[in-house]
């Protein structure tokens, strides 16, 4: 079964003959990592030929780097740096950026190159710059592009900076996540007026929407979500290490919810409550052993504070256990959030507009 075959109606008509044409397994290493729904593991093509081409061929990231390259092949890390994104997600994405005949588009977030051939295949090589930080990446997608027959120019920079020499660009995707408040606004400066910036946006919280920038004759972005739900690994200058998580050793103070807790960690009321709890993290423990229970965790390593709220394996009607520590009163914070967003009419994820000009960037409901 080819991919195609595999993504059936998720593949929009305009980049069927690019999917079609360009195969997913030029792109991919001999040695890589698959999530098969239990964990990732790591296949080889030498070794196991039908199942690295069956992962290939399947609508799965395919995780090609781990930890900037310090993990090697089979071991797992702790972060995956790069990944064959998901091929519903690159259709997607593809989709909403809306090329069109003749457009130059810059591409931030190389990886394996695939994303850039299949632009390449609809707009020609000249029409695309991809830029990628990691040298070894880069150059590897670069020698894919050229073998693939479609040798686009692949920069190894910080895409941060996008690619001025080649500016002004009529679309400009970005495959890595970027930092609510952190666009980098070269971005902009490099598209043209009239044209857009397709950026999957997230805070330390949680990833939150994919945005369609359009860029106004004034320089000012005006940016709506697309429904196409994103989870990228962050800009490598936006990673946020975080403080290792607290224990709960008795020294937080005891209260309760009448809220279901697991209600504040669906995506709506996540991203409204990542907007207002800039910094901070979550977790969720599941039950360990018969009489385990699950446990929410929120942390903000700046300050030490931190929160947990729990519940049964049968959760009850409440009210639910909390416990907070440290000079922030997390959950109190996550639940005025959680009840502004329910005054609101729990607004979906993709109410949210997003503004960006020289001097700020902003975010309310649209
Ligand atoms: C999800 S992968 C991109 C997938 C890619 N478009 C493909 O088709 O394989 C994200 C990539 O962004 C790169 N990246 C992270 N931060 C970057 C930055 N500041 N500038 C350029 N590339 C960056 C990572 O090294 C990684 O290769």
């Amino acid at each position: 079964m080819t991919l195609v075959d595999e993504l059936g109606s998720a593949v929009p008509a305009a980049w069927r003959p690019a999917l079609a044409a360009v195969r997913r397994e030029w792109f991919i290493p001999d040695r890589m990592w698959v999530d098969l729904g239990d964990g990732h593991v790591a296949v080889d093509r030498a070794a196991e030929p039908d199942r690295w081409l069956r992962a290939v061929r399947s609508d799965r990231a395919i995780i090609t780097q781990w930890d900037d390259g310090a993990t090697v092949w089979p071991d797992t890390g702790a972060h995956a740096t790069c990944s064959a994104s998901q091929p519903s997600v690159v259709a997607g994405m593809l989709d909403a950026l809306d090329v069109h005949e003749g457009h130059r588009v810059l591409e931030i977030g190389t990886g394996t190159g695939y994303n850039s051939a299949l632009l390449a295949h609809r707009l020609g090589a000249d029409g695309v710059v991809s830029v990628e930080v990691d040298p070894v990446l880069a150059d590897q997608a670069r020698k894919r592009l050229v073998a693939a027959g479609h040798p686009v120019r692949v920069v190894t920079g910080d895409g941060a900076d996008g690619w001025p020499d080649a500016a002004p660009f009529d679309r400009v995707i970005v495959t890595a996540n970027v930092m609510l408040g952190q666009f980098p606004d070269v971005w902009i400066e490099q598209t043209r007026p009239g044209g857009a910036v397709l950026a999957p946006l997230g805070t330390t919280l949680t990833s939150g929407p994919l945005v369609r920038f359009e860029v106004g004759e004034d320089r000012t972005a005006v940016g709506r979500p697309v429904p196409c739900y994103v989870d990228f690994m962050e800009l490598r200058a936006q990673r946020r290490p975080i403080a290792p998580w607290p224990s709960d050793d008795g020294d937080g103070d005891s209260g309760t919810t009448r809220v279901r807790p697991w209600e504040l960690f669906h995506l709506d009321p996540l991203w409204t409550i990542a907007l207002r709890l800039p910094g901070c993290h979550w977790r969720h423990q599941p039950p360990v052993g018969d009489r385990g229970r699950h446990v929410l965790w929120l942390l903000d390593p700046q300050s030490g504070s931190w929160a947990t709220a729990s519940y049964g394996r049968h959760a009850g009607a409440g009210p639910w256990p909390v416990r907070q520590h440290g000079p922030r009163r997390l959950w109190d914070e996550a639940e005025a959030a959680y009840r502004w967003w329910d005054d609101q009419g729990r607004p979906p994820v993709d109410s949210w507009r997003f503004t960006i000009t020289p001097d700020a960037q902003a975010v309310e409901l649209g």
